[in-house]
């Protein structure tokens, strides 16, 4: 099966070199060919050039994108779209003066959440998620990373991850998954927490990791949820099971979680609205990606991630929904770039990089994702009829979106 798509106005994130991620500077440049043409040959970009140079292809099916952008899809390397029921309450509580903090203290929050998952059925749970992927991926996300962490008992904590695979397996994206048992405490653990660590790291862990459903390990790395040592303790743990670290850090407070993701190879840091020189420092020459989360800052009124100070610094960075039915109750990558580029001041070009390619990285990705290279995965978009590129991020709100192809399939 062949498909051909001519006349693109713009072609996006062409690297003809497969690159693992942009950083600091070279976010700047998104190479891009004008007035191109696009080969997929089953599940594959197979070429692409100039519409002048075009050589002579029959294909199964061609589409004209006559004043149409082509772009990769995006790759949204941390979310928690599987949970069960929503938080809307919350929601109004804070407008009424509530903080999340608040809320968080007097039993809501991730504890409310993990509740309504321990009674939601296995099958009420998938439904639900896969409701809200196929919605996301309707808006052009097009790999994507799912955390455990709303069911923090063993049984609870599989029955989500069970979830994820089942979504890996009946969706064409790829779907990568982490354990997030250390997301809060459970309220029967208040006054023990270590005790909860423990049924973590010697109950759950091991049995997420002979069950290979997770690859990945994540910790709530806060005040009032886990300390550092619980972090060392935990992804200590988690690397002799063969899970690498994603973690949550410097959300609401800088209490040193950067430093231990780096000294744990962590694959990403994620959150950082709050960052100190000392972070960004340790972070140089490091394999970690930051990634940032700025629908969350939109939602929760909290700073931005300090995207000019990561990028000065040489750093690359990746953006990412944080979909989740407390902080972030949205998934649209969309969104997340507009907000990159109207609240963290990244140019449209930096925002897309860190959109594709540096997501890609952060899920181990991007041999295969983030970028339109031979050979790689036919995971694309082609956008609605748009002046530019600078348009996307420009039109906050409205879907330009016009049709997604995951492994050269429409969706
Ligand atoms: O990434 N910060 C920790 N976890 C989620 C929020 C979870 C929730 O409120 O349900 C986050 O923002
Ligand atoms: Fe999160």
């Amino acid at each position: 099966m062949t498909l051909l798509v001519t006349n693109i106005k713009e072609l996006l994130q062409v690297r003809e070199q497969n690159i693992l991620k942009v950083s600091g500077s070279e976010m700047k440049e998104l190479p891009t060919i004008k007035n191109a043409w696009l080969l997929i040959e089953n599940d594959k970009i197979a070429d692409f050039g100039t519409m002048k140079n075009m050589p002579k292809i029959t294909a199964d099916q061609t589409i004209d994108a006559t004043g149409k952008i082509v772009l990769p899809t995006w790759c949204d390397s941390h979310t928690h779209i599987v949970y069960a029921g929503n938080r809307e309450q919350e929601f109004a509580d804070r407008i009424n003066g509530l903080s999340y903090e608040e809320i968080a203290n007097r039993g809501g929050g991730i504890l409310n959440s993990v509740k309504t998952l321990q009674d939601t059925s296995e099958e009420e749970v998938y439904e639900q998620s896969a409701k809200r992927l196929k919605e996301v991926m309707k808006l052009g996300t097009g790999a994507v990373e799912i955390k455990s962490g709303y069911g923090l008992t063993e049984k609870a904590e599989l029955k989500m991850l069970r979830v994820i695979k089942k979504l890996r397996e009946n969706y064409d994206l790829p779907v990568k998954s982490t354990f997030l048992g250390a997301h809060a405490i459970p309220k029967e653990y208040k006054n023990d927490p270590d005790a909860y660590m423990d049924l973590v790291i010697n109950e759950i862990l091991p049995k997420v990791a002979k069950e290979g459903l997770a690859e990945y390990i994540d910790i709530f790395c806060e005040k009032g949820y886990f300390s550092i040592k619980d972090t060392h303790r935990l992804l200590s743990a988690a690397k002799e099971h063969g899970l690498k670290p994603k973690i949550h850090v410097n959300q609401f407070n800088s209490i040193g979680g950067v430093k231990v993701g780096v000294e744990h190879e962590a694959l990403s840091v994620d959150h950082l609205e709050v960052m100190n020189d000392e972070d960004i420092e340790v972070l140089k020459g490091t394999r970690t990606m930051p990634v940032a989360l700025p629908s969350c800052s939109l939602f929760l009124s909290i700073p931005y991630t300090p995207a000019r100070k990561i990028l000065d610094a040489e750093l690359p960075l990746a953006l990412a929904t944080d979909f989740n039915p407390g902080s972030t109750p949205s998934g649209n990558m969309n969104l997340v770039v507009s907000l990159a580029c109207i609240k963290m001041k990244m140019t449209p070009e930096e925002a897309i990089n860190a959109a594709t390619i540096n997501g890609a990285y952060a899920m181990d990705l991007s041999e295969t994702h983030g970028s339109i290279t031979k050979g790689k995965m036919a995971n694309f978009m082609i956008t609605k009829e748009i002046p530019s590129f600078t348009f996307l991020p420009y039109a906050f709100g409205t879907n330009s979106i016009d049709s997604v192809y995951i492994n050269g399939k429409l969706i």
